[in-house]
């Protein structure tokens, strides 16, 4: 019997008979309200409250999602992780993933990122805790596709043991910091004033901004990378930018489903990078003019701005700019991981 309604393979995503059933959701998980409300507050990224958890400022409206996921996730060995920091590239990855791994599935005439935005398509474990959908987790065939902005040492047990492979996204710390004080403009609400600028740059210093220090959250992502690295590939956004076909050809076998010389003929990777770029996703977004399912309200708009590197010569002092690099240096000292900061190397290159 045919189903009732079409759900994207992977992405546990239905069409729109799921609507009507909402009411009757199950509700997120109240039991950690009372621990949550004791967490150290930081208010000041507006509309976004933090909370420190675990030596991370995880917002605290994900934070029943993040609980009960470190509590009941059970990663599968063939799951696939997109992990980031917040602003670093995450759409992208996910989209990318999402069309590689699926590839078989779809015809480009006819494919889900022309309807849906990639973080439909690739769900936030977090979120579908905090939703009350778990089971959805559970019903999803393999290989899962699935998403989270969690540092390394925030993960359940199941994944960072022999739970899936992890593809992680790092940007340059500066254009992070860019790209998340627009993004928290966008949210904003009208009635209420802008973290200035000089605020949010020193918060973001010290490490008190959505999802913790950027440079503690790089850092164990790229130690666990060279450490396991059949376990997790370490990207850099500005490297897919300059080389989108060597990133998908690279995330194609580290996923073990590598382009096949009569794909590559055929011109499939190309075709994938179109799909996913910057001015494709931005326009399908355009069209879709639904707003992202957060808490927050947020257009799909929101998820594409400029998507370059090195933006931040727009935005920063040469002074701030020097202060950050320093922050850097200190931060990712001995780690083997560098910015191109140091190597003279222009805003546009790692
Ligand atoms: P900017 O604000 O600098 O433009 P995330 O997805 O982790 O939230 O990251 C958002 C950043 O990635 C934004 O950067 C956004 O414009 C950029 N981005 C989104 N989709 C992209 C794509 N397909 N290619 C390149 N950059 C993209």
């Amino acid at each position: 019997m045919a189903a009732p309604f079409s759900v994207i393979p992977n992405s546990g995503l239905a069409s729109a008979p799921e609507e009507a059933k909402r009411e009757d959701a199950p509700k997120p998980p109240q039991q950690f309200d009372g621990l949550i409300s004791t967490l150290p507050l930081n208010q000041e990224w507006i509309p976004i409250r933090l909370r420190k958890y675990q030596d991370f400022w995880i917002p605290e409206h994900s934070l029943p999602g993040v609980m009960a996921m470190q509590q009941n996730f059970e990663a599968r060995p063939d799951d696939v992780f997109v992990l980031s920091y917040p602003k670093s590239g995450t759409t992208w990855l996910k989209a990318l993933a999402f069309a590689i791994m699926t590839r078989t599935h779809y015809s480009m005439a006819d494919h889900p990122l022309l309807r849906s935005n990639p973080h439909e398509c690739v769900l936030f474990i977090p979120s579908v805790f905090s939703n009350g959908t778990a089971s959805k987790l559970e019903a999803m065939p393999s290989p899962r596709i699935l998403g989270s902005h969690l540092a390394y040492s925030l993960l359940p047990d199941s994944m960072k043991g022999s739970g899936g492979r992890f593809l992680y996204v790092c940007r340059e710390p500066k254009d992070v910091f860019i790209s998340r004080w627009h993004f928290n403009d966008k949210m904003r609400p009208d009635s209420v004033e802008p973290i200035p600028f000089e605020r949010a740059f020193d918060l973001y210093c010290d490490g008190i901004s959505p999802y913790g220090s950027i440079w503690e959250h790089v850092r164990e992502y790229w130690e666990e990378s060279l450490r396991r690295p059949e376990k997790v590939l370490f990207l850099k956004y500005e490297e897919m930018l300059e080389e989108p076909v060597g990133t998908a050809k690279k995330l194609a076998d580290f996923v073990g489903c590598p382009f096949s010389p009569e794909e590559e003929n055929e011109g499939v990777v190309e075709e994938i990078i179109r799909l996913c770029s910057f001015d494709s996703l931005s326009k399908l977004a355009g069209r879709m003019m639904h707003k992202l399912n957060t808490v927050i309200p947020l257009q799909t708009t929101s998820l594409y701005r400029k998507g370059v590197a090195g933006d931040w010569r727009n935005h920063m002092s040469e002074v701030m700019a020097g202060r950050m690099d320093a922050v850097t240096s200190q931060k990712l000292e001995r780690s083997g991981l560098t910015f191109g900061i140091s190597a003279g190397m222009e805003a546009d290159g790692m």
